[in-house]
């Protein structure tokens, strides 16, 4: 009989009872691998067990509760007992991540959160192990399922932001309460965590630029079919000027980029350096069994020590105003010289025009352009002044462009 290697499950919900049937099917496929059978020994939700006694009886705690509070105690007090713990919680690992780190390699266990960013992608794990050799320059990604089955929708069906809302509630990929999701919070926490295993930098979800997807129209997708664009919500961590930026926003893509084709709720990130181009991983990036399989696949690394999250070795600081192609958008009075005097603003900051639509709407015309990169700064002095002129006929909307192919 093979060894019990135990676990304590903190949290019974969507991930955590997921996780229980996905162990019970699975546990002794780990025997030849790692010398022992995983079992749960105890579980902990609101009206079930008591924490004293689920970790004193586990050799591993995995935390499915999520939020801080009392995730962040929970984890904390089974690190200090010198468990090993295994966590899917984005929000507790972006805003303490630090605190539990070090805590972890002080006492000497293992924490690990491959289900945190990204479902079953298993983006930690190739940043921390397989990549570690490279200097890592740029991650995109598509973080946030949720948000990319929304835009999906919008571009090939044509619907509205709220239609397609509604789609991906009925569907549960969206919660009752979408907020943090189409705001870009939760991509942005995501972010923040690859950010600080890509540059060993001290990132915190507070550091993180985000903006959502709530503003975008079926008009956006529209014009951008026509420019040859797509359109995501793309979380960015990159060094810049000495320092690194993350952030979060919608940005249009060209075809060539290995993000532009990936649809519905998949997830998938880019990491890109010198050495290695650009290497993409992606696949389902939430649901309760998905996000167990990288639960269970923590388990079973820390069932095979040893690994930790080294300490943060540089202190980059965080760059908010970086270069970016632009999309804009302009309703307009439909007469002679709109364009130049829209240009010679644009110009006056730098700012060179890629490609333009015009459409007449009858007295109006919309407008609509791709600027090559500039800087965010010059971009927006630029349609501030642009949003002053006297033909203009409803604020000048601007979106990202990732300008970049690989090929
Ligand atoms: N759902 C996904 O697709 C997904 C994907 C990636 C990552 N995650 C992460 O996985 C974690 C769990 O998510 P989930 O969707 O499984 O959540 P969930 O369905 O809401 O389940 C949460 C569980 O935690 C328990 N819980 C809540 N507060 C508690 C407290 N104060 N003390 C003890 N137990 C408590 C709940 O107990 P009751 O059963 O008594 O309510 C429930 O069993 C989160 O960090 C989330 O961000 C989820």
């Amino acid at each position: 009989m093979a060894e019990t290697f135990r676990i304590g499950l903190l949290g019974h919900g969507t991930v955590g009872s997921a996780f229980e049937v996905l162990l019970n099917e699975r546990a002794d496929a780990f025997v030849p691998i790692t010398g022992m059978r995983p079992e749960i020994t105890g579980i902990l939700t609101r009206s079930r067990g008591n924490f004293e006694e689920v970790l004193e009886n586990a050799d591993l705690i995995v935390e499915l509760i999520g939020g801080i509070d009392p995730a962040r105690d929970y984890v904390l007090r089974a690190i200090r007992a010198g468990r090993h713990v295994v966590s899917a919680n984005k929000q507790l690992l972006s805003q303490y991540g630090e605190e539990l780190w070090a805590c972890a390699r002080q006492h000497g266990v293992q924490l690990r959160f491959e289900g945190a960013v990204a479902g079953v992608v298993p983006v930690i794990r190739v940043l921390q192990e397989t990549l570690a050799a490279t200097r890592v320059e740029r991650i995109h990604g598509i973080v946030n399922g949720t948000t990319n089955y929304i835009l999906s929708e919008m571009a090939q069906r044509g619907l509205t932001y709220e239609e397609a809302l509604r789609h991906a509630q009925e569907l549960g990929y969206a919660e009752a309460d979408p907020t943090d999701d189409v705001t870009g919070r939760d991509a942005a926490a995501k972010m923040a965590i690859l950010a600080r295993l890509a540059f060993s930098t001290p990132v915190h979800l507070d550091q993180v630029v985000y903006e959502g997807i709530e503003h975008l129209t079926a008009d956006d997708m529209e014009y951008a079919k026509e420019l040859g664009l797509g359109l995501k919500l793309i979380g960015t961590a990159e060094r810049v000027d000495g320092g690194i930026s993350v952030r979060v926003h919608p940005a249009f893509l060209y075809r060539g980029h290995p993000l532009a084709s990936v649809d519905g709720p998949f997830n998938a990130v880019t990491v890109e350096s010198e050495t290695i181009t650009e290497v993409t991983l992606s696949g389902p990036g939430a649901g309760g069994p998905q996000t167990a399989t990288a639960v269970l696949g923590d388990v079973v690394s820390a069932m095979i020590p040893p690994a930790s999250t080294p300490e943060t070795t540089e202190s980059l600081p965080v760059v908010n105003d970086v270069e970016s192609g632009f999309y804009l958008h302009m309703e307009v009075a439909d007469r002679p010289g709109v364009l130049a005097q829209i240009a010679e603003l644009l110009g006056m900051q730098g700012a060179s025009i890629r490609s333009v639509v015009q459409k007449g709407l009858g007295e109006n015309a919309r407008l609509v352009m791709v600027l090559h990169p500039l800087l965010e700064s010059r971009f927006y002095a630029a349609v501030r002044l642009i949003g002053q002129l006297d033909f203009i006929r409803a604020a000048p909307r601007a979106i990202r462009v990732i300008d970049e192919e690989f090929t």
